[in-house]
């Protein structure tokens, strides 16, 4: 039995930092407002570096980092809601741009649960297609989608991307315990972002224009809190292990008010549920690879111990991985 095996992880964001009392400056906010809401004190900002380009940076870092041949990779995937075009895929110029010859490559939505829906396509199609090696990466350039005008919006996301590299392996230490997966799409329009309009005559001289990133944030919050703690519960019960067996949960990291909330729901140490929002904010897709890698290099993530992985957000989403790393 072949099992997909978390190789190597890798992260990147961009040099510009905006802190909380920078966005106080231009708009009618305060660094007290944000941080007690949210726990956010700052995040990066990407300038002239596309979502493609994030996620580029993170490719090469991790090819790096691994020694691999470029060639030796099947398949490429990049989640991500802030994509550079409607098409080509993200995806595609990432291969592109290290010359992946032989991956095919695309891209997955599904908001800030991108990573983990990505990570159970990933799976399922190379153990089908007798792929050896995949790249996935969550890459978001938000600034580029949010209203800068509306405050309940702008404060609360930023930049950057984080990826890891997979391989199939026989090995049985080292694996995904379980996938749970869910959407709830009769509440799509609590968030939406780039949404596009018909034409309403034909020919029209009409230029074309997208709204920007628009969330209903309570809806989403109680969302969050509800459907977090029930898709760790499914996934852990999958997995055949107690939950009191998981090392660390990584959540999305949209609000560490959320995080803590769902700690507490499932009578857990905070200490459990790692949090980077205050260095990031809420970087959607990104957030998390990127809170994955930074465990991981800090040590705090050894081989060896299960971890959890649930993310939720657009769609709306939701989803959750046991991984015994
Ligand atoms: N600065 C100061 N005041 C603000 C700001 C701001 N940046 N934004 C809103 N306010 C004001 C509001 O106008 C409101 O004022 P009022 O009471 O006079 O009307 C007050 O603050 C409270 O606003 P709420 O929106 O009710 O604040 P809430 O406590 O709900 O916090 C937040 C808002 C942080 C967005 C929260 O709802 C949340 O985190 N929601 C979940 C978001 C989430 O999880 N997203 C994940 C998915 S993201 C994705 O998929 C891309």
């Amino acid at each position: 039995m072949q099992n997909l095996k978390m190789m190597y992880t890798s992260h990147y964001a961009p040099d510009l930092v905006i802190k909380n009392d920078d966005l106080a400056q231009i708009m009618d906010t305060s660094d007290e407002w944000i941080t007690q809401r949210t726990g956010i004190k700052q995040r990066h900002i990407s300038l002239k570096e596309n979502t493609s380009l994030l996620a580029t940076r993170v490719a090469k870092q991790l090819l790096e980092k691994s020694g691999w041949d470029v060639e030796s990779l099947d398949i490429i995937v990049v989640a991500t809601m802030s994509p550079d075009a409607y098409t080509p895929a993200t995806g595609a110029i990432v291969q592109g741009n290290i010359g992946a010859t032989n991956a095919i490559a695309f891209d997955i939505s599904a908001a800030c649960s991108g990573y983990i829906y990505a990570l159970s396509i990933v799976e399922s199609m190379m153990k089908n297609l007798n792929f050896k090696r995949g790249l996935i990466i969550g890459s978001e350039n938000l600034s580029k989608i949010l209203d800068w005008k509306d405050r309940s919006t702008a404060v609360l996301f930023g930049d950057g991307a984080g990826g890891t590299l997979v391989e199939l392996s026989d090995q049985e230490d080292s694996k995904i315990l379980s996938s749970d997966l869910k959407t709830i799409g009769s509440k799509s329009e609590y968030l939406t972002a780039g949404e596009t309009k018909t034409l309403e005559t034909f020919p029209t001289n009409v230029p074309h224009n997208f709204k920007a990133f628009q969330m209903e944030g309570r809806e989403v919050y109680s969302f969050a809190t509800r459907e977090v703690p029930k898709s760790i519960l499914r996934a852990v019960k999958a997995a055949k292990i107690d939950l009191e067996e998981v090392d660390y949960f990584l959540l999305h990291q949209a609000n560490a008010r959320i995080i803590k909330q769902v700690a507490k729901k499932l009578k857990l140490d905070e200490d459990k549920f790692p949090i980077n929002i205050d260095e990031y904010g809420n970087t959607s897709a990104a957030s998390e690879p990127i809170l994955f890698d930074e465990l991981v290099q800090s040590g705090r993530i050894k081989r060896g111990m299960t971890i959890a992985i649930s993310g939720f957000g657009g769609g709306l989403t939701v989803g959750t991985h046991i991984i015994r790393y």
